[in-house]
């Protein structure tokens, strides 16, 4: 490929938090790459990506507000196809030398447009069709060059397009599901307008990113830091995809992981992927470390500090090794605010500088995960022949069940909450997996998200046959969500919290009580530390 040839890859230039994620996921469903740019990202630094088409996001701003995000006039010079969607569509009628004019009435949720001529845009579409508008101020005059080529009742620009320059905007938002045709303008856009082929899919990526990892690596040897998680997960088994024996996982068994899990990692990486795999026992570390701490946050901090020193001994003892790979993910790039600064370079350092180098230790690191959706990251999870069990596990705190014990862990207590929570997991996996075959969903209105035991630091009398006993309560909590940012407690039918209590009770010596919390997030957090 020349230095001049367009990759085949779509940037999104972000006009507001979260408007642009969605777009790029929209274009990568399509099977094209696609990355965030900052909006206000130069001309110049844009044409070194080498793109092959421009999309700009929506964005809460007013174009006219004094702070509103602004973008380089220069990216309508690059010869690039551009779509805009919403603030995208108003900023580029505004740069252009047309006009945004504020409404009276705006436009909020389904609207009805009408299309007026032939756009390529448009192909295959009806003449009209339900779009998802959410808007206040309009285009009130497109600029030179440019036709209308829809209208609502109230909005007499819903989407225009310069076909000589190949730009095309519209006032609504055909990334949402909402918009009927949204799917179709973008296969329009992508594939019609700007000709580029929907090569990217998983069997690609592989290929792809195996090449990548291999040059990065040459001859030298990689170490890993295996957690049980998805991304660390994907990641081991992408590299070792890639350069096989260099590649060493660690993982430290801090003991506070739930039933089954250490066992998971073992068979998987040792057993199936035949990874050389180092199984570092901490646990007594770990139990010494935490005795007599009751504050959430001091445990989670010792928990995190502990891990690299455990880490960086054992690197220290495998010997030889230059580089560390990491399961960083777009995500984590993103909202680490970073990509304010621009480029990925300095997003990449600043996230680096969270790993605690001990004085003299340097590994370069390799992060092949740090461009990937967390739902891509598990299609590659799937396509690598990792199991579902790994790849769709629900989250799970670092801090793992020291978190979820309330008060000092002891090993009595982990003891309780692991047992407890394997009961719990095991009947809510089986309630979703009967509403799954009931809807056909995987996540339907009421399946739930994540679910797990919590031990408070109480005890509460009961009886058992003629004895009174004073024990432990566990804590039942199960929520609905999509990104724990915020939940509901899951609205579980009376027999299966009946079953989860009388099977934890009866299974699970030195507890005598159940509760189901039914807290919101907020008010409250999903973990109850
Ligand atoms: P909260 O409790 O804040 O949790 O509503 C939101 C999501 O984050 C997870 N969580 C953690 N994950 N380390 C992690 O890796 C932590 O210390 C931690 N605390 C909470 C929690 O399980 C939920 O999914």
């Amino acid at each position: 490929m020349s230095e001049a040839t367009p990759r085949q890859f779509v940037a999104v230039l972000d006009f507001g938090a979260q408007y642009g994620q969605l777009i790029a996921r929209r274009v990568r469903d399509l099977h094209v790459y696609s990355e965030i740019v900052p909006c206000d990202i130069a001309a110049e630094e844009l044409a070194a990506m080498r793109p092959a088409a421009l999309i700009l996001s929506g964005g809460p701003a007013s174009v006219y507000a004094e702070d509103a995000p602004s973008v380089d006039p220069a990216i309508f010079e690059l010869g690039l196809p551009v779509l805009g969607f919403c603030y995208g569509h108003q900023i580029m009628a505004v740069t252009l030398g047309g006009e945004v004019a504020h409404s009276e009435v705006g436009e909020y949720g389904p609207a009805q447009i009408v299309r007026d001529g032939e756009s390529a845009l448009y192909a295959g579409t009806p003449d009209e069709q339900t779009v998802w508008m959410s808007h206040r101020d309009a285009v009130s005059r497109v600029p030179e060059g440019f036709v209308v080529t829809s209208h609502t009742d109230v909005c007499p620009v819903a989407s225009m397009e310069c076909a000589e320059h190949r730009f095309f905007s519209t006032q609504f938002h055909p990334e949402v599901r909402h918009t009927e045709y949204g799917r179709t303008l973008l296969e329009n856009f992508l594939f019609g307008v700007c000709g580029l082929e929907a090569t990217w899919t998983m069997d690609n990526i592989i290929d792809e990113k195996v090449a990548e990892i291999r040059a990065q690596v040459g001859d030298r040897k990689v170490i890993l830091g295996l957690s049980g998680g998805v991304d660390s997960s994907v990641v081991a088994a992408l590299v070792h995809r890639a350069i096989g024996d260099q590649l060493t996982c660690v993982f430290v068994n801090h003991g506070m992981l739930r039933k089954g899990e250490p066992e998971m990692v073992e068979e998987v990486f040792r057993d199936q992927f035949q990874v050389p795999l180092v199984h570092v026992h901490a646990e007594q570390r770990y139990a010494r470390l935490l005795a007599g701490v009751t504050e959430p946050e001091e445990k989670r901090r010792r928990i995190g500090s502990e891990f690299w020193k455990v880490f960086f001994d054992e690197a220290q003892r495998i010997g030889g090794v230059e580089m560390l790979a990491q399961g960083t993910i777009y995500p984590d790039i993103i909202e680490s605010g970073a990509r304010k600064t621009g480029g990925k370079a300095s997003t990449i350092k600043s996230h680096h500088n969270l790993i605690p180098f001990p004085e003299g230790v340097h590994f370069d690191l390799i992060e092949p995960l740090d461009h990937f959706f967390k739902d891509e990251v598990r299609e590659l999870g799937v396509a690598l022949g990792l199991p579902d069990r790994m790849v769709f596990r629900q989250p799970f705190p670092g801090p793992g069940l020291a978190i979820r014990i309330i008060g000092e862990v002891t090993p009595e207590k982990l003891e309780i909450l692991r047992n407890a929570d394997a009961i719990v997991r095991e009947e809510l996996d089986a309630y979703n997996e009967r509403l799954f075959e009931e809807t056909g969903e995987r996540n339907s209105e009421h399946s739930c998200w994540q679910y797990f035991a919590v031990l408070p630091d109480i005890r509460s009398v009961g009886v058992m046959g003629d004895e009174r006993t004073y024990a432990r309560p566990v804590i039942v909590r199960a929520v609905e969500s999509s990104d724990a940012m915020t939940a509901d407690w899951a609205k579980l039918p009376y027999d299966v919290l009946g079953k989860i209590s009388s099977r934890i009770v009866a299974e699970v010596p030195g507890v005598n009580r159940v509760v189901y919390d039914v807290t919101p997030k907020p008010p409250a957090t999903i973990e109850w530390e």
